[in-house]
């Protein structure tokens, strides 16, 4: 494949028919952009792991087109049945997956041969057309190379991946730009999280007990989803506290701070300054936290030194991915104020 063609929000039924031929295509969703691949199609889910050169052990999520699926991918058992209805009025469509018993219609590469499968229902108004023209359920990671930055514009998604898929459907920047939040409902009525993003613990709290989840796979190691290392950028990148920063500053360094309390206490010795949240403002975070991070990687920076996000809310997601992009490097690093 030479050229990767990037289709206006207004070319859905292309992008469809690409999907329905057994093809990749990158889409939009409210979170980051997605490869997405025909769930029910095993050579065309095969494709995605191999051009995001993902071992076939990481298990992807299956978007659907709405709740009504849920009964035809995952075999909900009767004791979480209403919670899971629960949640997925609450918070579908939307940034928000359910991982649930799989139904025998999921094929096994789908979920890398687990019993479960991870679904959700996006809010984007440019990826429901195109599932609608489909007809079916979506299998969609991140539309990144194997331990990148996720993609938040077609721009990104070229970056990565132009040249090996034939088409990525522009629906301008993803409006969270943090990849959703994953939970396993358990049989006692408590909510296991497995990755946090944009729907908080907060607002998740209101439905059962929400327990941290073992990282979704860390049983299996080198599983990049869950990986310490996932996200990360060429540059090196160390996560501290504000107050830990100031020693590490110096020219070719570049501060990557949470707001404008962490500018003033980490001091003027960096060569470049960038604040994540300006005013504390979380969503804004959540929305530039891997454009930043994309940018700052291209800077030719000897070091990115990240200050940390507040431990609640947005931050707990956002803490989460600066930590993984900082996992690289974290065996090297001999503070021991470095690393989530
Ligand atoms: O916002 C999102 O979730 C984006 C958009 C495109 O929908 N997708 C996304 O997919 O972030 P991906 O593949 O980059 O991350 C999915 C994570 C991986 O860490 C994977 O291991 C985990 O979900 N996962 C998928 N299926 C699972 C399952 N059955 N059990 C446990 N974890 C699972
Ligand atoms: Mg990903």
């Amino acid at each position: 494949m030479t050229g990767t063609c990037v289709l206006s929000a207004a070319e859905f039924a292309r992008a469809a028919m690409l999907l329905r031929g057994g093809e990749v295509v990158a889409l939009p969703t409210e979170t980051v952009y997605g490869l997405a691949a025909d769930a029910r199609n095993p050579e065309a889910v095969a494709r995605v792991f191999q051009v995001k050169e993902r071992p076939t052990f990481d298990p992807l999520i299956t978007h659907l087109p709405d709740a009504g699926w849920i009964g035809r991918m995952a075999r909900t058992p009767e004791r979480v049945r209403g919670l899971v209805g629960r949640l997925a009025e609450a918070f579908w469509p939307g940034p928000f997956t359910l991982v649930l018993p799989k139904s025998d219609e999921v094929p096994g590469i789908v979920t890398a041969g687990l019993p479960h499968v991870a679904l959700r229902v996006s809010a984007h108004p440019d990826f429901g057309r195109v599932l609608g023209a489909v007809g079916g359920p979506l299998a969609a990671p991140s539309a990144n190379r194997f331990g990148r930055i996720s993609p938040t514009s077609a721009r990104d998604v070229l970056d990565e991946l132009g040249g090996r898929i034939p088409a990525v459907l522009d629906g301008g920047e993803c409006g969270h730009g943090i990849e959703s939040t994953i939970v396993r409902p358990e049989a006692d009525g408590r909510l296991t999280l497995l990755r946090p993003g944009p729907v908080t613990v907060d607002e998740l709290s209101a439905f059962g007990r929400v327990v941290p989840g073992e990282p979704v796979m860390e049983s299996r190691p080198g599983v990049p989803g869950q990986m310490a290392s996932h996200y990360a950028p060429e540059s090196p990148l160390v996560l501290v506290r504000a107050e830990d920063a100031a020693v590490l500053g110096g020219v070719g360094r570049a501060l990557l701070a949470w707001d404008e309390r962490a500018v003033a206490l980490a001091g003027p010795a960096f060569s470049h300054v960038e604040v994540l949240a300006a005013g504390g403002d979380e969503r804004l975070a959540a929305a530039r936290v891997f454009r930043v991070l994309r940018e700052l990687d291209g800077g030719g920076f000897d070091l990115v030194v990240a200050t940390r996000a507040p431990a609640s809310g947005l931050g707990l997601a956002i803490n989460d991915r600066l930590g993984r992009a900082a996992g690289r490097f974290r065996k090297s690093a001999a503070d021991p104020a470095v690393g989530p």
